[in-house]
């Protein structure tokens, strides 16, 4: 899930054992997990905890009668914030992996594009299921007086295609497609950003939508400058 400008055969090219690099002749070399660098196992555990800190944060507030005078919104607006947070991180992978040159990084942008489907389905689900009990008319209705939530749906949707194609046995069988594909995610960020921005506009309150919106523009105006910069020295 969540491709970038570089493509999945880099992605399996990190995963390509070091021990062979080093020489089978250097122990160390040879004790060292086959797949990257010693810190990648414990870093991804430590982010793969912390990524259940909304949903954790959610089950507290609720278990100590702390969810406010509506639960449903806030279980709505705090699934939709921290989907918006999951597709930044993912998104600042590759910009990261680039300006550090710790190509490792590229190993946890799977792992963080999934939380973002992860926490963009508990937000879908509080909404259809505990804000509308499954009231086609009802939603209806809503989507007719608030088009924001068609906006959200479209990059669910988007969403659930590159969930569905994000394991290693679809981006062998896709090829090039599957960069292709995953380059929805572009398109998804700028949904999110459209569909929160509609949403706060109508409570005439933008701090949060320009601040998540600035840094979108940034993720994203960040890959066309390397673009530009990479055609134009293909041309050369
Ligand atoms: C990638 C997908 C999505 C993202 C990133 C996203 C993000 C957000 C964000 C950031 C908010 C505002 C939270 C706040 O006030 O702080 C929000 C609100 C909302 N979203 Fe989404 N959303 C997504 C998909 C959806 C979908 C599929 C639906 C329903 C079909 C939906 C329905 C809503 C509703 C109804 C609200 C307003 C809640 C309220 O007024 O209390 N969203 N969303």
């Amino acid at each position: 899930m969540a491709s970038d400008t570089q493509s999945a055969t880099e992605n399996e090219q990190h995963t390509a054992p070091r021990a062979t690099q080093a020489g089978a002749s250097s122990s160390a070399a040879a004790r060292r997990p086959a797949t990257g660098p010693r810190w990648i196992v414990p870093a991804k555990v430590a982010v793969f905890i912390a990524a259940w800190y909304p949903l954790a944060r959610i089950v507290l507030f609720g278990m100590t009668d702390r969810l406010g005078a509506n639960p449903i919104e806030f279980i709505t607006r705090s699934t939709g914030l921290w989907t918006l947070v999951f597709l930044c991180i993912t998104l600042a992978v590759t910009p990261l992996r680039r300006l550090t040159g710790v190509a490792a990084f590229v190993r946890f942008r799977r792992m963080l594009g999934l939380y973002a489907f992860f926490y963009a389905t508990l937000h879908f689900t509080t909404y259809i299921w505990f804000d509308k009990w499954f009231d086609v008319a009802a939603i209806l209705k809503d989507i007719g007086k608030r088009p924001f939530i068609t906006v959200g749906f479209a990059a669910f949707v988007l969403l659930i295609a590159l969930a569905v194609t994000s394991p290693r046995a679809m981006v062998r069988k896709l090829g090039r497609r599957w960069q292709t594909l995953h380059r929805a995610i572009y398109a998804i960020a700028m949904l999110a950003i459209l569909h929160f921005w509609w949403m706060k506009a109508g409570k005439h309150d933008l701090i949060l939508p320009k601040i998540y919106g600035a840094i979108v523009v940034a993720l994203l105006g960040w890959r066309v400058l390397v673009w530009l910069r990479e055609r134009r020295r293909r041309l050369k």
